[in-house]
């Protein structure tokens, strides 16, 4: 490979900017994140054996991976004519920021950083056919259309997190998981590496974290909310020794990308305490957990447990030269300490009000330590609770309130709310979609998210590093899994990083995904496809329902049927509104040239009493969770039985509420069904009781909802009087009980269609 510093090109440049460069407007320069500014201009590139590579050793990494991506065999050499030029450009200001400029006679990259040619480079390679992915190109010379590309990113902390502690994967997925990161510009690794199910990273002082952390003795079958749990009696476990991680670490780091390991502490550490005992505040055996959740046993507050922690992180900050180490802070549940004669004590001598203020306690010695080392902490959003810890970055993932809040004290946060970037919730409604933890995040709501919340000043946005996508992964055994369900969330939240929101569209994204698809594919990614797929939603005009078609695709039409006939070449062609009069069940596909491209949607539509009349609710419902607003609560489509984050379940958290719906004349009314999601795992949970009047002036009756273990609670209410209004009235649940997934937080209310006979 040829090294040399460049010089005496700005001649060319005049020649360059002398033609006419055209906007680009579509797909047919397909690059995701789509850049900050692309002008096409005439002609092509030839990319050939003829091809030269020349750099400033500045920019030696970019070179040599554009080289090891385009290698026609070993020709590339020095070339004043058909080279690929790498200079440097002090007039760019930010790190990661590149120009890209294709002419027919040469290709360079601008950069100040070797991380902006190294983002060039990733541009570039979007712009070659997807057979180079894989190497199974053919040494025929390639056209790269000419072209002019300014670009940087939007946000400095573009992430993917990946939790092995629920599931662990091969070294070669890390790597290829890393690579697909690089490909989107993404440039932070969130590496979650210690769980109450395993303990994932080796660390030589104390090898039971090894022998007995690292392994458990069997796993939950199924999803959490399937009673009674069931296992499958297998061990399952292992960890990444040191020499992988250090592997890991330098194979991120030629990528411009920083790997941040996550400690979990003080929750979500069974596995660990399964080991050393002594670490828990009993210091009474307990397993590595073999199920999922959130449990009691975690680190107790005795010096103990910090000299632990402090060695462990000790090795943990030799592998990894990342600024921040992520010490979890979430999901710790405060029974053991509330019982512990160490941890009173520790409360007692140092001034404590509480358990939540221990938890600061905690935090901040940890984030002591980790800063005397030069080092900076970021956890979880809980570290807010009981005052945050002075240089601590938060990770908003409850909501975005933690964000705000952080924010709004000066500290720096990330973005992670399970809103947008929960990547273990579901993308498509379809029955057929692989077993997931609940929750319903299409790809369409992770593009237009926004990770900067509203509620901030511009000066308090600084604060936003930018956002991520986390995978967690009990419901992820296998690799193929895990990029089903990262693929393809992380491009729309590459985008969400990287692109300026101006030149976001969802539409085009779209496009530019459906060309993407090869690029996948060739690089054995495996990709969920869910382009093809219909989406309905029923709207109501002055009185009237109709139904609404749409495909996130373009290019392709939709034909149906109302009949319950599998649709195909013949049935209606989708071209307007379908006005909904009776019940009927609505069936529709995609389709080129007359072949299907997808599955067949359907979607029944039961109307009744109040289908298409007023319905007003006296608290708006959680904006994660608006489905189609009130009028979804009637319009004759009941929600999924899976998903209560889809268009027809309205979400309320905390609060009590109150429904009138106007059946615009007096009828006589027989009954009145509806009923609640009850995940407990997701924090949902069925109300204990529910009132109806039919008269504004009378008492509510009230019938209380047994308790149930079940993921739908079904109410039906007898009612056999006449009325023209009905008064409902829905107390939430309250505060989530000790020993449940979110404790002491507020429970949330999911309620579904209300059908009035
Ligand atoms: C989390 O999802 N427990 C951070
Ligand atoms: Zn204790």
């Amino acid at each position: 490979m040829l090294s040399k510093t460049f010089v005496g090109f700005s001649f060319l440049f005049l020649v360059l900017f002398a033609e006419e460069p055209q906007p680009l407007s579509t797909n047919d320069i397909g690059i995701i994140p789509k850049p900050y500014l692309m002008l096409k201009s005439d002609g092509y590139f030839t990319l050939s054996e003829d091809t030269g590579i020349l750099y400033d050793a500045k920019f030696k990494v970019a070179a040599d991976f554009l080289k090891t991506y385009i290698d026609f065999g070993s020709n590339i050499a020095l070339k004043q004519n058909n080279a690929i030029v790498f200079q440097l450009d002090t007039t760019i200001i930010q790190d990661e920021a590149y120009k890209l400029l294709i002419t027919p006679k040469k290709i360079t990259i601008s950069a100040t950083h070797p991380k902006g040619a190294f983002y060039a480079v990733q541009s570039l390679r979007k712009l070659l056919p997807a057979s180079f992915e894989n190497g199974s190109h053919s040494n025929t010379p390639v056209k790269i259309k000419a072209v002019s590309i300014e670009d940087q990113p939007q946000f400095t902390y573009r992430g993917m997190h990946l939790d092995v502690g629920r599931h662990m994967y091969s070294l070669d997925f890390i790597k290829k998981y890393i690579d697909a990161m690089a490909l989107l510009k993404m440039n932070t690794f969130h590496w979650h590496l210690t769980e109450d199910q395993g303990w994932r990273i080796e660390i030589k002082k104390y090898p039971k974290l090894q022998e007995i952390a690292a392994y458990r003795s069997e796993t939950l079958i199924g999803h959490y909310s399937d009673q009674p749990h069931q296992f499958d009696g297998k061990p399952y476990g292992g960890y990444y020794t040191q020499e992988q991680i250090k592997e890991v670490v330098a194979y991120a780091f030629e990528r411009y990308i920083t790997v941040i390991p996550e400690i979990e502490m003080p929750g979500h550490s069974q596995a660990a305490i399964a080991a050393y005992p002594e670490l828990g505040c009993s210091g009474e055996a307990v397993n590595v957990a073999t199920k999922w959740g959130v449990f009691e046993d975690i680190y107790c507050t005795k010096e103990q447990a910090f000299n632990f922690l402090e060695d462990v992180l000790d090795e943990v900050m030799a592998l990894f030269p990342s600024k921040y180490i992520h010490i979890g802070g979430d999901e710790a549940p405060k029974t053991r300490w509330k019982s512990c004669t160490d941890c009173q004590q520790r409360i007692q001598e140092q001034g404590l009000k509480d358990e939540h203020e221990l938890q600061t306690y905690f935090i901040t010695r940890i984030e002591n330590y980790l800063n005397s080392k030069g080092r900076q902490i970021i956890g979880w959003d809980e570290i807010l609770e009981g005052g945050l810890a002075p240089n601590a970055t938060v990770m908003s993932w409850r909501g975005t309130s933690g964000a705000v809040e952080a924010a709004k004290l000066g500290h720096n946060v990330v973005m992670t709310p399970t809103s947008h970037c929960y990547f273990d919730y579901y993308q498509s409604d379809n029955d057929d979609e692989p077993l997931a933890i609940g929750g319903y995040l299409p790809l369409e709501n992770v593009y237009h998210f926004q990770p900067i919340p509203e509620e901030l000043t511009q000066e308090e946005a600084q604060f936003v590093l930018g956002a991520q996508g986390n995978i967690w992964t009990e419901y992820m055994p296998t690799e193929d899994q895990v990029e089903y369900m990262a693929f393809p969330r992380i491009l729309a939240m590459s985008e969400v990083l990287w692109t300026h929101p101006k030149q976001k569209d969802y539409g085009d994204f779209i496009g530019r995904l459906e060309n993407f698809h090869s690029r996948l594919d060739a690089l054995d990614i495996n990709y969920a496809n869910h382009l093809y797929e219909i989406d309905g939603q029923m709207n109501k005009t002055n009185g009237q329902l109709y139904y609404q078609l749409s495909t996130p695709a373009k290019g392709k039409v939709i034909r149906y049927s109302l009949d319950g006939k599998e649709p195909d070449e013949t049935s209606k062609l989708y071209d307007s509104l379908i006005p909904i009069t009776q019940s009927c069940t609505i069936k529709a596909n995609v389709f080129v040239e007359n072949e299907p491209l997808g599955k067949t949607y359907t979607q029944p539509v039961k109307l009744h009493k109040a289908t298409g009349k007023e319905i007003v609710i006296d608290k708006q419902p959680h904006k994660a969770y608006s489905g189609s607003g009130a009028e979804g609560l009637v319009n004759g489509i009941s929600g999924s039985d899976t998903r209560y984050g889809d268009k027809e379940w309205l979400g309320f958290w905390g609060e009590d509420i109150e429904i009138t719906i106007d059946l615009g004349k007096t009828q006589m009314i027989t009954s009145l069904q509806t009923r609640f999601y009850n995940g407990n795992g997701q924090w949902i949970y069925a109300p204990k009781e529910i009132a109806y009047k039919l008269n504004a002036e009378e008492d509510y009756v009230l019938q209380t909802i047994p308790q149930s273990n079940n993921k739908l609670v079904d109410i039906t209410l007898k009612i056999n009087q006449p009325s023209r209004y009905v008064y409902l009235k829905i107390p939430n649940y309250g505060i989530i009980p000790k020993g449940k997934q979110g404790a002491g937080n507020a429970a949330w209310t999911f309620i579904d269609e209300i059908i009035i006979n």
